[in-house]
């Protein structure tokens, strides 16, 4: 997995933290309050010349740059690979495997929406469901477009059109383009629905979405989560909004047809969320067709929300998760700041008594644009709805929507905006803007960025670890994939929630140093079969399985197996409980009485653990 390595050469972990914890220098290493929890007296350290990070305190993790920005942006690994090495310029190989897996399944969806789109056009069965589109006022030009169709109502006429075509069984239900019936059978999964093909935004057919016409629930039913398709990471109409983010900026609607009726009129800077709130991954789709930071314009990003998702909790989240990744990178490809000048402008629009955007533009396309206009920043939004869900009339009210507020106030990059919400804040809480101010700290220092500076190597208590493959993981990991036995055997859930074999229980992520091998090892202990845990890998993880898995094992029979397997166990949990007390030491050096009282009762489970290990 040179690729890994290749990204950890390049980038560098002081950097990659001090966007989102104030790291101080202590010693040999850099400190800060836990970004992973909140606490008082820093816990939380930076090791430059080893290039990782710990929670000495509440949350005791620690690891490498890889699981901190899959912790911190609540990332899988592959799209932290991903963000990774577009910032550390690091082109990523895609598995040959794997991109002949994925084309198949972007060619079988291209059948599918093919048939599904003759269905409509053409066949005595689509009359209905054309009158329908009618009475939405979508046009001839846009179901060709968007190429919408109809999905036959039979049970198996779509499957079997695909088994014709000459598409095995296997890359169908792959797609999710059926599922298991009675008798363990496949049918249609889309059954006499209306059929929206989503593309992402490369404008590869990643899935469907399909819509009732008979009032039957779910109104809408969404493709399955398939290695090509996850709602959370595409927006609808995303691959023709691509070259249009003009004037307006991009729109972000909810539905599919809003945003068909948009791209109709003419709108096609419109994307859909798909119903759900902003998740993150869109929130990074959006953000990569906004002007890149150092371009020197300022991009513009507009919510369009209907009355009912307003104010809510999930919408609310969305936002912050979006102005997060403006203000503060997170969940950006690159994490570079934008000047203030670049900042984006997020802005939202509650729609009028409970319209839809489909209705507002097909009825009068001109009053669209002027909405959009008229959309209030975010932080206004963010202010009618705080105060709209907190009861203010407490200290512990006014407290809270202070807290919620401030960050967004403080961020504002204009002084003058930045007066008029203090303003606007202080006589929400009823005290003067004085004491506001003085209760609050604006500047918050960054550390100063470390870049280029050599990294000095040190002796460390892994020995492989400045080599690509670490020999111990990966043995111990083959073991483990290539019985059978217990792969697919009795697996049994241990006290902390981990599916393993018994023969490796207490086996844990942190015991894996080397980022390939925990990801392998913690998405197997969610996987019940090796088929499944090939599926629920991504590129780079696929290619390490098949590594391990043909890994050459001395032939041996299973006792030995077992105690070989044990052996290596064993000798994961030393080396982690070694590398554990140096980093202790090394952060101990600079600690000071109170720190270490504090710390006192984590140490002395340290010194347990390796009693235990150690101790013939
Ligand atoms: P809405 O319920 O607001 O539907 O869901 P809509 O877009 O106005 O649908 P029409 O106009 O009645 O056809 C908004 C979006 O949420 C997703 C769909 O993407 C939908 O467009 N959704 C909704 C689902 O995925 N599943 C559902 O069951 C409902
Ligand atoms: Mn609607």
């Amino acid at each position: 997995m040179s690729v890994v390595d290749d990204i950890k050469g390049r980038l560098d972990i002081v950097d990659l933290v001090s966007g989102y914890a104030p790291l101080t220098k202590s010693g040999n290493s850099y400190k800060a309050n836990c970004p992973f929890h909140s606490e008082r007296t820093p816990s939380f350290h930076v090791f430059p010349d080893r290039q990782t990070w710990r929670c000495f305190g509440a949350c005791a993790q620690g690891g490498d740059i890889f699981s901190f920005w899959m912790r911190i942006n609540n990332l899988e690994f592959s799209e932290a690979l991903r963000q990774l090495s577009q910032q550390a310029g690091v082109a990523l190989s895609e598995n040959p495997g794997r991109r002949k897996e994925r084309n198949s399944l972007h060619d079988v969806n291209e059948a599918a929406a093919e048939y599904f789109g003759t269905l409509l056009l053409s066949s005595k069965f689509g009359v209905q469901a054309r009158a329908y589109l009618e009475e939405r006022g979508l046009n001839k030009d846009t179901i060709k477009e968007f190429q919408i169709g109809l999905s036959p109502a039979g049970g198996e006429s779509a499957k079997d059109h695909l088994l014709a075509r000459g598409f095995g069984e296997e890359v169908i239900a792959l797609a999710g383009l059926v599922t298991k019936g009675r008798g363990d059978t496949n049918r249609d999964m889309f059954r006499g629905r209306l059929m929206f093909p989503i593309r992402d935004s490369d404008g590869k057919l990643a899935g469907f979405g399909a819509r009732s016409m008979d009032g039957s629930e779910p109104k809408y039913l969404n493709s399955p989560k398939t290695p090509v398709f996850d709602k959370g990471n595409i927006l609808y109409g995303i691959h023709l909004a691509k070259g249009d983010v003009s004037k307006q900026g991009i729109v972000i609607v909810e539905g599919y047809v809003d945003t068909l009726a948009c791209h109709q009129a003419g709108y096609s800077n419109v994307v859909a969320s798909m119903g759900t709130a902003l998740a993150p991954g869109q929130v990074s789709q959006v953000c990569n067709l906004l002007p890149r930071p150092g371009s020197g314009e300022r991009g513009r990003v507009t919510l369009a929300l209907d009355a009912d998702a307003a104010g809510q909790e999930a919408t609310l989240r969305g936002l912050q998760v979006l102005w997060e990744a403006v203000h503060q990178g997170k969940g950006r490809s690159t994490n570079r700041p934008y000047a203030a000048s670049e900042i984006p402008d997020i802005n939202v629009l509650v729609l009028p008594d409970g319209r839809d955007p489909d209705e507002v533009v097909l009825e009068d396309s001109q009053a669209w644009p002027r909405l959009i206009d008229e959309a209030v920043p975010l932080l206004d939004y963010r202010f009618s709805a705080e105060a709209a869900r907190i009861d203010m009339s407490t200290p512990g009210g006014k407290s809270a929507l202070a807290g919620v507020l401030m960050p967004l106030i403080s961020a504002t990059s204009d002084p003058f905006q930045q007066d008029h919400y203090f303003q606007k804040l202080a006589s929400m809480l009823g005290v003067s803007e004085a004491t506001l101010k003085a209760s609050v700290e604006i500047a918050r220092p960054r550390a100063a960025s470390r870049r280029g500076r050599p990294r000095q190597p040190e002796a460390s208590a892994t020995p492989f670890d400045r080599l690509e493959h670490d020999p111990m993981e990966e043995h111990c990991l083959a073991l483990l994939l290539q019985e059978r036995e217990w792969i697919s055997g009795d697996m049994q859930v241990d006290s902390e929630g981990y599916w393993l074999p018994e023969v490796a229980g207490g086996l844990r992520p942190e015991h894996f140093g080397r980022v390939e091998n925990r990801e392998v090892f913690t998405n197997w202990t969610k996987c019940s079969t090796l088929e499944s845990l090939q599926w629920a890998l991504d590129d780079e993880l696929g290619a390490h399985l098949e590594h391990l898995l043909e890994k050459a094992l001395p032939p041996m029979d299973r006792k030995v197996r077992e105690s070989d397997l044990l052996n290596c166990i064993r000798r994961l949990e030393e080396r982690y409980l070694r590398e554990l007390k140096h980093e202790e030491a090394l952060r101990l050096n600079e600690a000071s009485l109170d720190d270490l009282q504090e710390q006192q009762d984590a140490i002395l489970a340290t010194n347990e653990r390796m009693r235990q290990v150690f101790q013939p």
